[in-house]
């Protein structure tokens, strides 16, 4: 029963805990859809072909977005080209509409808060790329779309990275929202590329956590060193104890071996000489009884 009460108030806490980090924690899928309401919004009062920018509310100030709304034709026709996403020609949204509005989002100083790579350390700001059915902007929860890139990829620019020169260190980041991270070169100085929607960044593997590494390595090679020391006494300690067990015993045993066959051999000699006074005591009786 106590123990029934004690794991009651456990998951309570469990409850709790889990509460406040729901409170605190920064989602990325809610930010997204935080951000569409607002980019619908935008979009309602003013209607053009043109990218415009959506106004965030002021707890988020830092974050840019912007929206535009293209018929499916024109851009597989002609492409758009945004702050960071150039998307080239001969690309459609999946499922196919009509119309989509294309969401543009630079989370800005917010990146670290919504996007973590473990062991790596993000040198630009996380960008989105996100279209929705536009068809019917009435229609309140519009659909996400995929796009369906046919032709050339879509390109990523991330101007001012922060560790220019050492180019090889740097990896293209797609960010998944449940912490799911695609890693790949740059293609050319600064420029990622991608086949689809998403958010993206660019990172650098960090050097404290190699560090780190190699600090815990050096603990696993102390342990097992430690061990196989602990180990080595051990065998080392028991092989001696039965050598000289076993020498002691063979001793004993020697002792005692030499006891019995001296014994036997005692036996065979008083045997030995035995035997041929059997086998000729009657040869001397036959000899004697005639
Ligand atoms: C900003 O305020 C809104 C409510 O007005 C809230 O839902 C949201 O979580 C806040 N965002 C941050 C990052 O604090
Ligand atoms: C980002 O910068 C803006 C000012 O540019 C500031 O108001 C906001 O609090 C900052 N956000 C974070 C998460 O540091
Ligand atoms: C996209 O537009 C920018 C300027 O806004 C320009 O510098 C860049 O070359 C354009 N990209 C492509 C691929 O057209
Ligand atoms: C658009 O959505 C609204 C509300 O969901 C609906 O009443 C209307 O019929 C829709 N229009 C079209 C053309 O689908
Ligand atoms: C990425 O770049 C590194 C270093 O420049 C290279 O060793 C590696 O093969 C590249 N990977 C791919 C998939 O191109």
């Amino acid at each position: 029963m106590a123990c029934n009460r004690s794991w009651h108030i456990f998951s309570l806490f469990l409850l709790l805990i889990s509460h406040v980090h729901g409170l605190t924690s920064y989602d990325p899928e809610s930010l997204d859809e935080l951000i569409h309401q607002y980019a619908m919004k935008a979009q309602a009062k003013k209607r053009t072909g043109t990218s415009l920018k959506v106004s965030l509310p002021a707890n988020f100030s830092g974050m840019e977005v912007s929206v535009v709304r293209l018929r499916s034709g024109r851009l597989w026709e002609r492409g758009a080209n945004f702050s960071s996403f150039y998307i080239p020609p001969r690309v459609i949204p999946f499922p196919f509409v009509k119309r989509l509005s294309i969401v543009y989002q630079n989370l800005g100083n917010w990146s670290t808060r919504y996007y973590r790579v473990p062991g790596y350390s993000l040198v630009a700001p996380v960008v989105g790329l996100m279209a929705y059915d536009a068809s019917n902007l009435s229609a309140s929860g519009n659909e996400a779309l995929k796009f369906s890139v046919l032709g050339d990829p879509i390109l990523i620019n991330f101007p001012n990275l922060m560790t220019k020169g050492n180019l090889e260190t740097l990896k293209c980041v797609k960010l998944g929202p449940d912490g799911l991270v695609h890693f790949r070169n740059l293609t050319k100085e600064n420029t990622c590329i991608t086949q689809g929607d998403g958010h993206f960044s660019v990172a650098v593997q960090n050097p404290e956590v190699a560090k780190n590494n190699r600090v815990w390595i050096w603990w696993v090679v102390g342990f097992a060193a430690g061990l196989f020391a602990v180990v080595l006494l051990g065998v080392i300690g028991y092989t001696t104890f039965k050598l000289v067990r076993s020498k002691r015993f063979r001793e004993m045993e020697a002792e005692s071996e030499s006891g019995v066959v001296l014994d036997t051999t005692s036996i065979g000699r008083s045997k030995m000489p035995s035997a041929p006074m059997v086998r000729t005591q009657p040869t001397l009786e036959q000899d004697y009884v005639p």
